[in-house]
């Protein structure tokens, strides 16, 4: 029977971090979020709260509901506070030396039975857990962006993971209102595996037939039926998030249709983003 979990910890309270966050605190847990300054913290409630005031606004969520989940968020920049978490997310920056550092900190700092999680895309999850003394209670919890909105939730088994940990995760994802699947810690774990190498075929697409990226998510949204074109997704992803993703799933499994495509390359030298920059394949206002 997996450990029933109360209170969370969340690392990083940035794009994702601050999702993840408001995911917990909505779903009734105490949340504590940590970040390296207290402004940075601070930016993440403020994203929160943007975030619920909209749902009340909108009329999807009460006023008390919204006032209550705030409450339950409390915010800190010293990993030491996350001690007695039973959960804690880690959603830092995508680099394997800093979060191993964040591990082996949180191995110290919490309790030994507390689960540890990954938000990672792209890095494995086996080898942040080797920075801990207990790697059995270490899993990926991979969201995808926007946290509160998407449902799906990747629970991520590495090799020394233990069924309990797992569970735990499974559960408490669940028990949040997520959709969550199960699978092992391979490179890109399920959908960025697939969706990654199909979206670059996309974009060489646009070179190799001379399509328009007008023409060419019409193309998929009428004839594949994808609610959304694959150029509109890169922009709403993030050219440079695609293209990160894209060389970490390339270096990993050498497939040359993982290798971000020359015309993704361009956009993010240029500084075209896609919509957090107003530019990408398409225009957005502001
Ligand atoms: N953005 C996405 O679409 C997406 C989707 C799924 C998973 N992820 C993964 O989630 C993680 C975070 O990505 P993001 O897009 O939220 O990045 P982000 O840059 O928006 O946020 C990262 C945050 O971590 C903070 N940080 C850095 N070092 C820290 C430390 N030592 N302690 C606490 N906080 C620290 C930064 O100040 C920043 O606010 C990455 O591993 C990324 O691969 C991202």
């Amino acid at each position: 029977m997996a450990e029933r979990i109360r209170k969370v910890g969340v690392v990083g309270l940035g794009t994702m971090g601050a999702g993840i966050a408001q995911v917990s605190v909505q779903a009734g847990h105490e949340t504590i979020g940590h970040e390296i300054s207290l402004d940075l913290a601070e930016r993440g409630r403020a994203t929160i709260d943007h975030y619920l005031t909209r749902a009340v606004e909108k009329g999807r969520l009460a006023q008390a509901d919204k006032d209550a989940a705030i409450a339950r968020l409390t915010l800190t920049t010293e990993l030491a506070d996350l001690a007695d978490c039973d959960l804690v997310i880690e959603a830092v920056l995508e680099e394997l030396p800093l979060k191993r550092e964040v591990f082996a900190e949180l191995d110290r700092v919490t309790r030994p039975e507390a689960v540890l999680a990954t938000n990672t895309s792209a890095l494995s999850v086996a080898e942040i857990a080797a920075a801990t003394e207990r790697p059995e209670r270490v899993v990926g919890i991979h969201f995808f962006n926007p946290a509160p909105v998407l449902p799906l939730v990747e629970i991520v088994r590495a090799p020394e993971s233990s069924d309990d940990a797992v569970r735990a995760a499974y559960e408490w994802a669940e028990g949040a209102g997520k959709q969550p699947v199960n699978c092992n810690d391979t490179p890109g774990f399920i959908v960025n595996r697939i969706l990654i190498p199909l979206l670059n075929d996309c974009v060489r697409v646009l070179d190799e037939a001379a399509v328009t990226p007008e023409d060419l998510d019409k193309a998929m949204t009428n004839g594949a039926g994808w609610p959304m074109g694959p150029c509109a997704l890169v922009d709403l992803v993030g050219i440079d998030v695609h293209v990160h993703a894209s060389e970490a799933l390339h270096d990993k499994l050498g497939e040359e249709r993982m290798a971000p495509p020359e015309r993704l390359l361009r956009l993010q030298r240029e500084g075209r983003l896609g919509r957090k920059t107003g530019h990408g394949f398409f225009e957005y206002g502001s």
